[in-house]
């Protein structure tokens, strides 16, 4: 009998990367993928506790599987974040529940669920390694043709003030250098032509072992035959130096495009968050990068609401939006997290007025991002193939070098490949336009 496993990934691109890691594991050992939860004798849901609203997600969903478990048996494990924090705890909320294991743990997904084929107990594996746990590159069950993840770090010392993932990832771990570059040579023999190297904190990044910096491995990647395009994700701005600048504009391979969360625009909120540098230093930052790459392209995270946040202070962050003109940003609102500094603050901000004041901010940054696309119109970008467009079955879609979404028409075409797409026609989140040669 052919057994099948389905995913539901929630959160960042590093989770996603894990249930591709996770997926490959099962797939060699025989499994198959499904895209169907009904037809998928064991049910991996990998998990996001970054904001409160994200552990919501994840016990509705769960409480949709009881039936496939009534129905069909299935196995259900929780991964990932929630799964970190919450152990053993997720079983009384969701007693359907076959196992739990923390993003440390996936190397032994295999005999996990051979445990529970077997005897049917439950298992809880939350351990905390401190060596990198090295899978085999071969198995990566990757959802995209166009792009890759390669994981290169794990883990935050950081600990700002708000933040749950130093407690759901630990502290940083760096994957052998030597590793990340076998990786990605396979990724271009197999015709991958965009890497994304994934990190909390990319630009700490050093194997100890070897003496390579995050601008080594840059290098390193750089050289790889085949790969055309190299960005990475996520960037700590007190760690961005200049020469990362530097080897960003001197790489040609290095996309002109970088994701800066500066999550305040005001200096006293940043210290309260415990961000470790000012409003100037990060302007400064950032006026420094688009002198040295002047097209670059900049998005960056933003949070609002943050504990004791006033009025003067939110309208500083308005102000940063307005002087950076960041081509995409993702805001929220601040939500309370277990173990963090921030959750043993005052937080006087009422509900309604965070609420107020993300509305406010993302309208700010619509405009911008409406104004910056419109100076598109007209031009040509080379455009990285990833799809067919979900909204429009006769447009394909795909990223131009600024990692923008590009929707437009093109005639036979392959996921993966580049070609040429003149804008015509641009919203707030994506540009159009058709293909030429
Ligand atoms: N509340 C709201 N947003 C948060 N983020 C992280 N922690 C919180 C929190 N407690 C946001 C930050 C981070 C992004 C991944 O999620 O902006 O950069
Ligand atoms: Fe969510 Fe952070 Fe965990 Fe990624 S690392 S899944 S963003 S909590």
């Amino acid at each position: 009998m052919i057994m099948r496993f389905f995913i539901k990934t929630f959160g960042c691109q590093m989770n996603e990367n894990d249930s591709e890691r996770m997926g490959g594991l099962l797939h060699s050992l025989g499994w198959e993928k499904t895209d169907e939860e009904r037809k998928a004798n064991l049910i991996i849901v990998n998990t996001c506790a970054v904001r409160e609203k994200s552990e919501d997600k994840l016990f509705s969903y769960l409480g949709r599987l009881k039936n496939y478990k009534r129905k069909n048996n299935t196995i259900i494990g929780v991964t990932g974040c929630v799964a970190q924090l919450e152990k053993d705890k997720i079983f009384e909320r969701a007693p359907h529940v076959d196992f739990i294991l923390g993003p440390h743990n996936y190397h032994k997904i295999n005999e996990i669920i051979r445990n529970i084929l077997d005897k049917r107990e439950k298992l809880v594996d939350t351990q905390w390694q401190k060596e990198w746990p090295e899978l085999s590159e071969k198995h990566v069950l990757r959802e995209s043709q166009a792009i890759a993840y390669v994981t290169i770090m794990e883990g935050c010392n950081n600990f700002c003030a708000y933040c749950i993932v130093p407690f759901t990832r630990g502290r940083e771990k760096y994957r052998p250098f030597w590793s990340i570059i076998k990786e990605v040579e396979q990724l271009a023999q197999q015709g991958y032509k965009e890497v994304q190297l994934l990190g909390q904190n990319v630009n700490s990044y050093f194997d100890v072992q070897e003496g390579k910096s995050f601008v080594d491995l840059l290098k390193e990647v750089n050289k790889v035959n085949g790969i055309e395009w190299i960005r990475f994700i996520t960037s700590h701005p007190k760690n961005f130096t200049k020469d990362i600048a530097h080897t960003m504009k001197d790489l040609e391979k290095v996309c002109p495009q970088l994701h800066l969360p500066v999550q305040a625009g005001s200096t006293s909120v940043l210290q309260r968050m415990r961000r470790g540098y000012t409003r100037e230093e990060y302007l400064e930052k950032v006026n420094y990068l688009k002198k040295l790459i002047p097209d670059i392209s900049l998005s960056t995270d933003i949070i609002v609401g943050f504990p004791g946040e006033t009025r003067e202070e939110f309208e500083e962050t308005l102000s940063l939006l307005k002087e950076v003109e960041f081509d995409n940003i993702f805001s929220f609102r601040y939500s309370e997290r277990p173990y963090t500094l921030a959750s043993r603050m005052d937080d006087n901000v009422p509900y309604e007025e965070k609420i107020n004041r993300l509305i406010e901010l993302q309208r700010l940054q619509k405009e911008i991002q409406i104004k910056n696309n419109k100076k598109k119109i007209g031009k040509i970008f080379k455009v990285l193939v990833t799809g067919k467009s979900k909204k429009d079955k006769n447009m394909w879609t795909g990223r131009n070098i600024y990692n923008q979404v590009v929707n437009f028409k093109g005639n036979d075409l392959k996921i993966g490949k580049f070609v040429n797409v003149l804008i015509t026609d641009i919203g707030p989140y994506s540009l159009r336009g058709k293909q030429v040669k």
